[in-house]
Order: C-alpha cells, then sequence, then structure tokens
C-alpha cells in the first residue's frame, strides 16, 4: 500500500464529477464553446476532476503541485499518451514529441540534445536576427498592419532560418503558412470531439485531411532541397550549419544507425509545427499587452537603448534584456501558450488523495495552472513585475510551467526563448507598435492560445 500527502491507496477516492454532463455528450458543448473559460471554472470543483467527452470520462488535474508530480515522480504510472497525442501523431507520427515512452524516447532525445544545447542554438542567434531585422524592417510607418499573419509568417522564417542555416525560399514559408492553420485547428477537433463526431467528412474534416497531406508533402520537399544543397558542398560555414544538416548527419551513439527518411520527417514536423505556434502565439500576446500599456512600453524601448543604442542587436546583447524577458515569463504566464496537454494512466495512478483506473486519458493545462489567484494575485492582470526577483521568490516551481516538466519536458525551451526575445527586441528597436481598431482580440484556443486577428500600427522609434 502506497502513501502520497499521508493518505493510503485503499482509502483514496475517485474523483468528483464536473456537474452539467449532457446524456451522450457529456461536456462536449462547454468546451466547444468556451473552452478557456470552461476550463478555469474546474478549479473550484477540486484539485482532479472528472469530465466526460461523450460517454469517454476524462480526467482533468486542476492543482500544480499534482500536475508536477504526475509529471516527474509520478510519471510512471501517466505516460505521454491521451487524446491530444493520438491527434498530433496523426502528422507528427513518431517524433519527439508524440513518440511513446521508454527506450526509443529516450534514444531520440539524447540524438538531440545537442542540437538543442544553448552553445549550439547561440551560434543560430546571428541568422535569427538578420531574418527578423529585414522583415521587420520592410513594413511601412503608420500603417495598419494584420501583425498576426506578419508574425506567423516571421516566426517561422527565423525557425527556418536556424532549422536550414539559411534564410528559407519564399514559396516554402508559404505554403507552411498555408497548411498550418487548418492542421492545428483540426488536431484540437480531433481532441474534444467525440470519436464518432470527429469521423463525419464535413468539409471541413475533408480540409483538415487534404492539409495534413500537404504538410508531408512540403517536408519532404524541403528536405529533398535541402539535402541537394548539402551534396553539392554543404554550408560553407559549419558554424552556420542549420538544425536538419545535425538531423540528416545524426547516427545513435549505439547502433552507429542514422535516422530513416519517416523518421528524419516525423522530427522536422515535430519542430514545424510545435515550434511556430507556441511562439507565435506569445510574441502576439506579449506585442499587444506592451501596446497597451505606456510604462511598460516605455520601459522596453529605455532597456533596449540602454543595451545596444544605434548598434544592431547582436547574441550576446539577449541576457541582458531582463525587462523584455519578464514580459515574455509573464506572457507565457498568462496565456498559456499550451491549454490542454493530455497523458494516459498505464497503470492505476494515485494522485493526492485520488485514484485513477489504468487506460484513462488525464488532461493538464499550464493555462489553468497560471491563473491560480492564490499563487498569482489579481491573476487576469498583466504584470511583468510579478517576474522581478524579490516577487519572483515567492512564485513555487512548479505553478509556471509554459514548457511542461519532467521527461518529456519542451526540448526547444532554449531555442523558444532566444526566438521570442530576438524578435520581439527588434519590433522594438525599431518600432513603436499600436493596437489598432474598435475591438480587442479575442483569444481562440488551438493547440495554443492565439489572438483571433490582431491589428497594429508601427510607428518608428526614434520619429516619438
Ligand atoms: C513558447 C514556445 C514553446 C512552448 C510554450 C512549448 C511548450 C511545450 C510543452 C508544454 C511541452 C511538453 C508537452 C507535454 O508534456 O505533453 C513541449 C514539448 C516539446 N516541444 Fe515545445 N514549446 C515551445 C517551443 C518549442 C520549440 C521552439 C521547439 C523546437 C524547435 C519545441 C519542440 C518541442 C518538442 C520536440 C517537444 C517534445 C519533447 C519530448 O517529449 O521529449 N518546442 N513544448
Amino acid at each position: 500500500m502506497s502513501l502520497q500527502h499521508g493518505v493510503a491507496s485503499a482509502d483514496r477516492g475517485t474523483p468528483p464529477a464536473v456537474p452539467g454532463a449532457l446524456p451522450l455528450l457529456g461536456h462536449v458543448v462547454p468546451l466547444l464553446r468556451r473552452p478557456l473559460e470552461f476550463m478555469d471554472e474546474l478549479r473550484r470543483h477540486g484539485p482532479v476532476v472528472r469530465l466526460g467527452l461523450g460517454r469517454v470520462p476524462v480526467y482533468v488535474v486542476t492543482d500544480a503541485q499534482l500536475t508536477y508530480s504526475m509529471l516527474t515522480a509520478e510519471s510512471g504510472s501517466f505516460h505521454k499518451g491521451g487524446r491530444l497525442i493520438e491527434a498530433l501523431s496523426r502528422f507528427a507520427g513518431n517524433g519527439l514529441a508524440t513518440v511513446p515512452d521508454g527506450d526509443r524516447h529516450r534514444r531520440q532525445r539524447r540524438l538531440m540534445q545537442p542540437m538543442f544545447s544553448r552553445s549550439f542554438i547561440a551560434g543560430r542567434a546571428g541568422v535569427m536576427i538578420e531574418t527578423a531585422r529585414s522583415v521587420v524592417g520592410g513594413w511601412a510607418p503608420g500603417e495598419p498592419r494584420r501583425t498576426d499573419d506578419d508574425m506567423q509568417e516571421l516566426t517561422l522564417s527565423v525557425f527556418l532560418s536556424a532549422l536550414l542555416g539559411a534564410q528559407p525560399p519564399t514559396e516554402v514559408r508559404r505554403e507552411f503558412q498555408r497548411v498550418l492553420p487548418d492542421v492545428m485547428a483540426g488536431t484540437i477537433r480531433a481532441t474534444i470531439l467525440p470519436r464518432a463526431l470527429g469521423a463525419i467528412p464535413t468539409p471541413t474534416q475533408r480540409r483538415y485531411q487534404a492539409s495534413l497531406r500537404d504538410l508531408r508533402t512540403a517536408i519532404g520537399a524541403l528536405i529533398d532541397a535541402h539535402g541537394a544543397r548539402s551534396n553539392d558542398g554543404g554550408p560553407a560555414d559549419p558554424d552556420r550549419a542549420g538544425l536538419l544538416d545535425l538531423l540528416l548527419d545524426a547516427a545513435d551513439p549505439e547502433s552507429g544507425q542514422r535516422m530513416s527518411r519517416t523518421q528524419l520527417e516525423d522530427e522536422v514536423i515535430t519542430f514545424v509545427t510545435t515550434n511556430g505556434q507556441a511562439s507565435t502565439a506569445s510574441i502576439l500576446w506579449a506585442l499587444y499587452e506592451v501596446g497597451r500599456d505606456p510604462d511598460v512600453e516605455r520601459k522596453v524601448h529605455a532597456e533596449l537603448d540602454a543595451v545596444c543604442g544605434q548598434r544592431p542587436l547582436r547574441a550576446e546583447d539577449l541576457k541582458s534584456l531582463t525587462y523584455l524577458r519578464r514580459i515574455i515569463h509573464e506572457t507565457m504566464r498568462l496565456y498559456g501558450p499550451a491549454w490542454l496537454l493530455t497523458r494516459k494512466v498505464s497503470a492505476p495512478g494515485v494522485l493526492g488523495d485520488f485514484v485513477l483506473p489504468a487506460g484513462a486519458d488525464v488532461v493538464f493545462s499550464p493555462y489553468v495552472i497560471h491563473r491560480d489567484p492564490v499563487v498569482y494575485p489579481d491573476p487576469a492582470r498583466f504584470d511583468p513585475g510579478r517576474w522581478s526577483p524579490e516577487r519572483a521568490a515567492s512564485i513555487p516551481r512548479t505553478a509556471f510551467l509554459p514548457f511542461g516538466a519532467g521527461t518529456r519536458q519542451c526540448i526547444g525551451d532554449n531555442f523558444a526563448w532566444d526566438e521570442m526575445t530576438i524578435i520581439l527586441a527588434e519590433t522594438f528597436r525599431q518600432w513603436r507598435m499600436t493596437p489598432t481598431g474598435d475591438r480587442a482580440p479575442k483569444p481562440v484556443p488551438r493547440v495554443t492560445i492565439h489572438p483571433d486577428r490582431l491589428v497594429m500600427t508601427p510607428e518608428p522609434v526614434r520619429a516619438a
């Protein structure tokens, strides 16, 4: 009999059911209609609660400490899996984010870890800065822009530059931009909808299927084009080789085997999809929040002036942009960016006072954890000051999980920090960005939480 939190497992109970389930549908309606509010309200029903997706029960962990323990100490009973992972596997196959826990995951992670080391990423910062500067520098002053489209394009370009070691061809970027929104929206539908409903061949569903096929074709073409370039002599400067060059060369330390073509495609798809969405969403919300708070805006411009003045941004400046990094922290707290992640119970799983049956799906949500008013007073308020060293000291590690935790924690966290810092720094170095239009952007939960539409007007900083 195991003991956790002082309760013998025989005395543990089943998590309480959330009221309001409809026959056959369970809680699908509020999950589709107002997912973020619904998820945030679950906290008041308990630290672990039971929902119905159709007739299938799903358990939601709303408590930070229990979530952390599920991802770390208890991860032997809570395996990577569940509805979101099944939906992601449709396009990411056995990529690092979707491959089951165990030896294969450990091997793949070890193979890829060097590409995400601080020093490797620092070596790619130069090309990321160049790409960001040239895109942002092309904007016309005083003209309102669809900043959501701009940033989707920019994060993709910056990521592809790091992947390829060079700025990406425009047509490649456009094709990803075309298919990714449908792929991500279809993934979250497949996660929430009962299976029978998700299988109905509606026009939206057919478009999703076509986008899945197009995504794989585009990844295949990207790898072929890059392989052809490498065979023609490879990147001139090995220090600027892209992630893809390392993936093509990577060999298992034990067997010496290279990745199969399918594995390579799965990994590249995983990077393109996991990276672009979460980073773009965070950058957009950061731009919006800074743009509507003159005090925060003044501080970020002052910091950039103090750190690099008139000279171009350099990779070594990133660590000095402490106020900008607090803005990014606060954006990832307030807007998730992941709002629904899943696990599968592999053996009867103990979480606090509850036992979850083997085979059940479990949901956890950084979005919900980051809005707990006990840890974050006035949780809906954007306040970068929460992350000053004095105030951040009272925030437990378990209460800030934008990148997850444990063996399946995001491998790209350092990369994401640099990428977001570079894009925001280059934008704020050149522009003051003002939200424009008659309404605030609405959060739309896809795999990450995006603003439905963000229009902003850039005004040159020096003219201000
Ligand atoms: C703001 C940006 C990002 C956020 C918020 C984010 C968030 C996350 C989270 C929460 C997980 C864990 C999911 C789980 O436990 O089920 C994860 C895993 C992962 N992320 Fe990220 N991510 C970001 C950027 C990136 C980037 C830039 C890359 C790669 C270029 C990346 C690649 C991955 C991969 C491969 C995994 C799976 C790791 C494994 O299972 O071993 N992510 N990410």
